[in-house]
């Protein structure tokens, strides 16, 4: 059927498709079940073109056991897409002695007794299969959905301990193999890559893990060159052995990839007892923070094939391994100092100076103690030999306080009385845990303030980090935000670690955020109890920043989502002298918000305009150039009431953009893919939620699809 003759209208539409449907599954049993097909294949493509062309141009008529749906897991889309030789799968977690017992137990009652296992460190990084074909490494894949990884075979062959080519000394290399692994970053190479990434401005990683699969994930093999990753490689996946033979063990395995000049962790041991297990896992439980990388556990595998082979697999895991994993960790260390930091809105928050700890692979030398009520409960002294853990393995915190270790000459904390940054008076509200600066202007409460507002959430502003914001506050360019929209390139220039190319940079950086969505700058601007969420539902609600100004808290506490405390907080903000003029300047300086921006859904608002009613910038007529905001009735009958649920990455639009799109339009986003959720939307290195996806047979876009749905496209 030609374009023009397709059906126009959503009914006939969603008709037809169930026409082609029919028989599409109609020709599928004769081809596959009866293997007595009765079309060739042009014509059975036609019919699937047909079919696909209209579910494109109507996302809405797309159903779960469409045959367009059998195919996807789309990873990321600058990658191609690896099937991998055999599934992917992970491992059962133990945490006990007791569990591993149950595991040797049923592994037992399978194989009999006559069972070894290989106990291996568990490599904290990111899993990876490297396909060899005659000894040349041919690609490389991450593990994707399990099924389907992304090929960074570019990325991959920058890691120097891979060899491009398998030794060919004593065993024979095999025809073709699929060897699995882990890529993981030293202590080392994170640290240094952390102090770059300081010193450009740029967000730290969290952990060496993180910052190992972002630098596989690179586009720029160059930029992964400079990352100095490693590998250890631990299993065999498909194996074309040719005249070499197959190893018949994990341990005759290991020593054969050991042969082939691969990398393979030398502490492995090969264990015929529960026993010898429990005594490598003592070991390594202390041992492992001996070595130069993170390991978070011991895996433990049964050393013959044949045995494995007896045992299976379930859909996610094999039955013939299994994941100790070490028990979170804790340290201790020393107080040596408590110092207060001043945050945006003036709170004053402890920090103890701690005697510099390892801890879950890096080194800790903060902790928040959060507020002066935490310290009084805990009683934390400065001196004192404290338990410090990572809360969500990121931000190291106090546990308690070894008070057996005590001397005497700890000495209690006392909150200051006078802002460290500025000197104020602070002020402590009854009933409140915070302690404040009141002073606006307090040089430590600025530079908060303009990291907020450049941040990733708010409005985005690439490159302006804590190390120059501070440069800028601290030589008197920039007090407030506003301020920034009058930066020249030469003043930026001249900062520290600043070159004529990066100062260019970031000015257009400033520039781009000039036309950041009305909920970004409401965000950004750091209203008290005024997150991303509430931002954009006062997008949503009043449209641009006058309405908002003007409203009353009675009128903000009826917006739906807006409390009283909410409401007053926003009122008091906008009737502070200083907000008003910080909000007129930035409208001054051409910052548009909602202008440019479809705000879609602010249907009932007035026509965008700049915030305070500004005058137009240069170059932009008023209007905004977006008629982002004639959403069709139509566009909105399909979104209206319908749960969305995002995974990966989009390239048109950051998520939260996404997620705000769809309530714009009487949709929900949610972050769980549940019974309830009518649409997933699967974008770059979209993962296990879109596996539930399938799995509850719930409609699945890709980026394209999404956009159509939504008017966009
Ligand atoms: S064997 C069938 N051995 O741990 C799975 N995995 O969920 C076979 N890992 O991401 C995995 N070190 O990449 C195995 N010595 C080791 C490992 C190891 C780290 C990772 C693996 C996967 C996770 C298991």
């Amino acid at each position: 059927m030609d374009r023009q003759d397709m059906p126009g209208d959503v009914a006939a539409a969603r008709a037809r498709a169930e026409e082609l449907r029919a028989l599409i599954r109609h020709h599928d049993y004769l081809y596959y079940v009866l293997d007595r097909p009765e079309i060739d294949d042009a014509a059975y493509d036609a019919l699937m073109r047909e079919l696909r062309e209209l579910e494109e141009r109507f996302p809405e008529i797309i159903t779960p056991d469409s045959p367009t749906q059998r195919v996807s897991g789309r990873p990321a889309a600058p990658f191609g897409r690896v099937r991998h030789a055999e599934p992917m799968l992970s491992l059962d977690n133990a945490f006990s002695a007791d569990e591993l017992r149950a595991f040797d137990q049923r592994v037992r009652r399978v194989v009999g007794d006559d069972v070894a296992y290989v106990a291996e460190l568990k490599i904290d990084g990111l899993s990876i299969a490297l396909t060899y074909e005659d000894g040349v490494f041919v690609r490389g894949a991450t593990r994707g959905d399990g099924e389907v990884g992304e090929d960074v075979t570019a990325n991959l062959r920058t890691i120097r301990s891979l060899p491009l080519r398998l030794r060919d000394a004593g065993r024979p290399v095999p025809r073709r193999v699929e060897v699995r692994g882990e890529v993981y970053m030293t202590f080392d190479a994170f640290r240094r890559l952390n102090e770059e990434q300081a010193a450009r401005g740029q967000q730290p990683f969290a952990n060496p893990r993180n910052a190992a699969a972002g630098s596989v994930r690179q586009l720029d093999p160059a930029v992964t060159a400079s990352r100095s990753l490693d590998i250890w490689v631990y299993g065999l996946a498909a194996l074309d052995p040719g005249p070499g033979g197959a190893p018949a063990s994990q341990w005759e395995a290991l020593q054969a990839l050991r042969e082939w000049g691969l990398p393979v962790n030398p502490h492995a041991r090969r264990c015929t007892s529960l026993d010898e297990i429990l005594a490598f896992i003592e070991e390594w439980a202390e041992r492992r923070h001996e070595l130069p990388y993170l390991t978070d556990g011991i895996v433990i595998k049964v050393d013959r094939f044949d045995h494995q082979r007896a045992l299976g697999a379930t859909a996610r895991s094999p039955r013939w391994a299994v994941a100790y994993k070490f028990p979170a960790e804790k340290a201790r260390t020393r107080v040596r100092d408590i110092i207060v930091g001043v945050g945006r809105t003036g709170a004053l928050t402890p920090v103890a100076v701690l005697d510099p700890v390892l801890l879950a692979g890096t080194t800790v030398s903060r902790a928040s103690l959060h507020n002066a009520d935490y310290i009084r409960e805990k009683d934390i002294r400065i001196g004192d030999l404290v338990v410090v853990h990572k809360a969500g393995e990121i931000i190291p915190e106090v546990v308690e306080v070894v008070k057996e270790a005590r001397t005497g000459a700890e000495r209690p904390f006392r909150m200051p009385d006078h802002c460290p940054s500025c000197g104020s008076r602070v002020v402590r509200v009854p009933g409140e845990a915070a302690t404040r600066c009141p002073n606006a202007a307090c040089p430590a409460q600025q530079l908060e303030r303009i990291r907020h507002f450049a941040s990733r959430d708010a409005m985005d502003i690439e490159g302006l980090g804590p190390a120059i914001i501070e440069q800028l506050v601290s030589r008197g360019l920039v007090r407030d935000v506003a301020d920034l929209y009058h930066l020249t390139a030469e003043q930026v220039a001249g900062l520290e670690r600043m070159g004529p190319k990066s100062a260019a940079n970031l000015i257009a950086a400033i520039d781009a955020s000039r036309d950041r969505p009305l909920r970004r700058l409401l965000y950004g601007l750091g209203i008290r109890f005024v997150g991303e969420r509430v931002a954009a539902v006062l997008a949503r609600h009043f449209g641009t920043i006058d309405r908002l100004m003007t409203a009353g808290a009675e009128e903000l506490a009826a917006v739906p989502d807006i409390g009283a405390r909410i409401a007053e907080s926003i009122v008091a903000f906008f009737q502070d002298e200083h907000n008003r003029r910080l909000i007129q300047r930035l409208a001054a300086a051409g910052v548009r918000a909602a202008a440019g921006e479809p705000e879609p859904g602010s249907a009932g608002a007035p026509a965008a305009e700049g915030p305070a009613g500004a005058a137009p910038a240069p170059g932009d007529p008023g209007g905004g150039p977006d008629g982002g905001l004639a959403v069709s009735e139509e566009v909105r009958a399909r979104v209206a009431g319908k749960t969305f649920v995002f995974t990966g990455g989009l390239a048109s639009m950051t998520r939260d953009e996404a997620q705000a799109l769809v309530e714009a339009l009487g949709g929900r986003a949610t972050s769980s893919v549940s019974r309830k959720t009518d649409y997933v939307v699967a974008g770059e290195g979209a993962g296990s939620k879109l596996a539930r996806a399938r799995e509850l047979g719930i409609p699945v876009l890709d980026e394209e699809q999404f956009l159509r749905l939504v008017g966009r496209k």
